[in-house]
């Protein structure tokens, strides 16, 4: 793991792009993407640098079920808000949370993740260690599955909705060997209430209870953190 240490979120989007644009100058057609608070200085970046996306496609990590695209929390709105507004790519994924089927979207985006080898992954991380959604005990051979939310995650997520009943209790996510299918992961974290996670993330057992930790298995990923998200570190 190659840890760089910024001194806030608005560095660790510099970064970040940096890194986004080093992987398209060596070819890479398929990236991975995350919602939340943590990328937002990222795709900043992205959105005002001169990076072209136009013949790439994107995956994203997951998606609340029960919301259409269209609704302003849901996470393909945030996508074309935070991203694909200024910088479309080519063909863009992200789990279909009102699917009749829902079986058969689970299976519908295995397929996507076999067939397009998503050559980087950005990766926001919960105070729990969850990845993408998927929440402490979920198994390392998983792929994209159906979960409900923990209280936390549901708290954690309440601040994007005026009222907490509103916040899905389900979602899609790719599962954790889904995620460690990439070539190349890059995890960011800011703020002191990330700094236990990461903390264990890096020192701590390599253990389902703290599912990020299944990232120091994998033999290529970066970790971009501000300095009070790495003040846990040893
Ligand atoms: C979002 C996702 C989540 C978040 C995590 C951190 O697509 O998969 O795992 O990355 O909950 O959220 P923020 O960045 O809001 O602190």
């Amino acid at each position: 793991m190659r840890i760089i240490v910024v001194a806030n979120a608005s560095e660790g989007g510099k970064a970040a792009a940096q890194i986004f644009s080093q992987e398209l100058q060596n070819g890479a057609k398929v990236f991975g993407l995350a919602t939340g608070s943590t990328p937002l200085s990222t795709y900043q970046e992205l959105c005002n640098s001169n990076m072209d996306f136009s013949d790439c496609t994107s995956i994203n990590l997951d998606e609340y079920v029960g919301i259409s695209a269209s609704n302003p929390q849901s996470y393909a709105y945030f996508m074309h808000q935070n991203l694909f507004a200024a910088k479309p790519f080519a063909h863009s994924f992200i789990p279909n949370g009102m699917a009749k089927d829902i079986e058969e979207e689970i299976s519908r985006y295995n397929h996507l993740i076999d067939e397009n080898n998503v050559d980087l992954q950005i990766l926001g991380i919960g105070q729990n260690g969850h990845i993408g959604f998927n929440e402490p005990g979920t198994s390392f051979d998983s792929l994209t599955h159906k979960v409900a939310l923990t209280e936390s995650t549901i708290n954690a997520n309440s601040r994007f909705f005026s009222d907490i009943n509103d916040v899905p209790k389900e979602a899609l996510t790719m599962g954790l060997k889904s995620i460690c299918k990439a070539k190349h992961i890059l995890l960011i974290a800011y703020g002191k209430n990330k700094a236990d996670a990461i903390d264990k993330m890096i020192n701590g057992p390599v253990s389902e209870e703290l599912p990020a930790s299944i990232l120091r298995n994998h033999s290529n990923v970066t970790v971009i953190v501000d300095e009070e998200a790495a003040s846990g570190l040893k």
